[in-house]
């Protein structure tokens, strides 16, 4: 009989299972992520043998109370949570280090501090340290029971009474640690286990759990992504260090719509809120200089204009450069294809640059056409006319495919003062269609050909 192996390879991104030891996980594809941890027993001890009791099946109808919200005073925060915290409910923020997490949630914790108990325990920073924090962001005289904590035993012993907090913050998961497993703090089983522990005693006493998670690129400890079916709602914090804007983004919520984002802007007084996203992110524009065009985009509910700038330049090289930043690297090459096939416009001997000003990330396939009004005003050195937005997907016959909620980008786009709009020249057929962007003078067009009718010879 095959001797029974003592330890397992268990990949810190998605937690897969492994007998041996790997450079690649194959389940998610990341590079060195496995790390060697004790075997854990299948089926705890006495569970099998004993008899349980049976549960009882009911109909899906009946009535239930509507779901109470804790509504923070951060409006951009309630607005990614669907609309406030559920009571019960465990987050999972998730995010690169020093993006801004901790952040956050101190300031989220002391507007909750007003309306509910909310104990915040760090496990990465001394008491200390947070109080600094705090008293930056102004909040120092908010009531929020603070500790320094990493043990799972200590914090569950501290949690767990009727005088519970309403609100809890685990800053981060990865530091705390149970006893009772031998693996280091961080790894996936300790990950796993003081998270299930933590989201069992919230599910108990019915508060409200966040739990910071650090993404982590060199697998040295779990990543967020093997607690996401743990929890119920998943919040990722992301932005560029280098820009001022951050975005929290719904990738899985229970109690209300993902794709949601909420905007904001890192201060030296903390993180503040961006009531109208469009308005700054097209803040910094130049009018009139070629290959840049301002896309009309949806973030989940949310309209929201941005501008794309593209630049195509003679190379040097026999493999010409494509870099992109914002947007997807196949996308901007399907793009290209498409000019060239049907458009009859051949980039291949140019270097293409690409970027989504402000650091936001576009997956929309409808930011197609103002891609390519931006690389065909590149190459020609023709601007697309500073008061025009454009939205619109591209097929690859070339044909440009409507997109839904026209409507919503077009009053937006009217709202901040743009008088012209490049379309899709079929609208598709939105629920509640009506007015509102009627000062937009509209031309819309059904082949990329006539982008390039437009911004080449003038
Ligand atoms: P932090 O919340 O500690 O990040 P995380 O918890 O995700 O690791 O944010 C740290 C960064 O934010 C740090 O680089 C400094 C910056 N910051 C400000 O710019 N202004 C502020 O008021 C605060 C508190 C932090
Ligand atoms: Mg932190």
């Amino acid at each position: 009989m095959a001797k029974k192996p003592s330890s397992l390879f268990v990949c810190q991104e998605c937690g897969a299972v492994v007998p041996k030891w790997a450079g690649k996980c194959e389940a998610c594809g990341a590079w060195n992520s496995m790390v060697e941890e004790a075997q854990r027993e299948e089926v705890p001890k006495g569970l099998s043998g004993g008899k349980g009791r049976k549960i009882e099946f009911v109909g899906l109808e009946g009535s239930s109370a509507p779901l109470p919200r804790l509504t923070t005073a951060i409006g951009e925060l309630d607005r990614v949570c669907g609309g406030g915290l559920v009571p019960g409910s465990c987050l999972l923020v998730g995010g690169d280090p020093g993006i801004g997490k901790s952040t956050l949630l101190l300031q989220a914790a002391a507007a909750l501090a007003s309306q509910a108990s909310v104990a915040y325990i760090s496990g990465e920073e001394a008491v200390d340290q947070v109080r600094m924090r705090a008293s930056r962001l102004g909040h120092a005289k908010a009531a929020v029971a603070l500790a320094s904590a990493t043990s799972l035993r200590d914090i569950l012993a501290s949690l767990d009474g009727p005088e519970a907090p309403q609100v809890v913050v685990i800053d981060s998961i990865q530091t705390v640690y149970a006893d009772n497993i031998e693996s280091a703090p961080g790894t996936v089983s300790q990950v796993r286990a003081c998270a299930a522990e933590l989201i069992r005693l919230a599910k108990r006493r019915g508060f409200i759990l966040f739990l910071v998670g650090h993404v982590t690129k060199d697998g040295q400890i779990a990543g967020p992504r093997v607690l996401e079916h743990m929890v119920d709602t998943v919040l990722y914090f992301e932005g560029d260090r280098g820009h001022q804007f951050r975005i929290l983004r719904t990738t899985k919520n229970r109690f209300g719509a993902t794709d949601e984002i909420g905007v904001f802007e890192m201060t030296d007084r903390g993180l503040s809120e961006v009531p109208n996203p469009s308005a700054l992110f097209l803040a910094e524009r130049r009018g009139n200089v070629s290959g840049s065009c301002v896309f009309a985009g949806m973030e989940g509910t949310r309209p929201m204009l941005v501008e794309i700038q593209a630049l195509v330049a003679p190379s040097s090289l026999s493999s010409p450069r494509r870099a992109v930043v914002g947007w997807d690297t196949n996308r901007l090459s399907m793009l290209l294809a498409v000019l060239d096939a049907r458009c009859g416009l051949a980039l291949s001997g140019n270097d293409v640059y690409l970027n989504v000003a402000g650091g936001l990330r576009i997956t929309e396939p409808a930011a197609d056409l103002a891609v390519a009004a931006a690389l065909v005003s590149s190459a020609s050195d023709v601007p697309v006319p500073a008061d025009m937005v454009v939205f619109g997907e591209i097929g690859l016959s070339g044909e440009v495919r409507a997109v839904a909620q026209a409507d919503t980008r077009l009053k937006e786009a009217a709202k901040l003062g743009f008088a012209q709009a490049l379309v899709p020249s079929r609208p598709r057929k939105d629920k509640g269609a009506g007015g509102g962007a009627g000062s937009l003078a509209i031309r819309s067009i059904g082949h990329l050909q006539d982008v390039l009718g437009l911004f080449r010879h003038e």
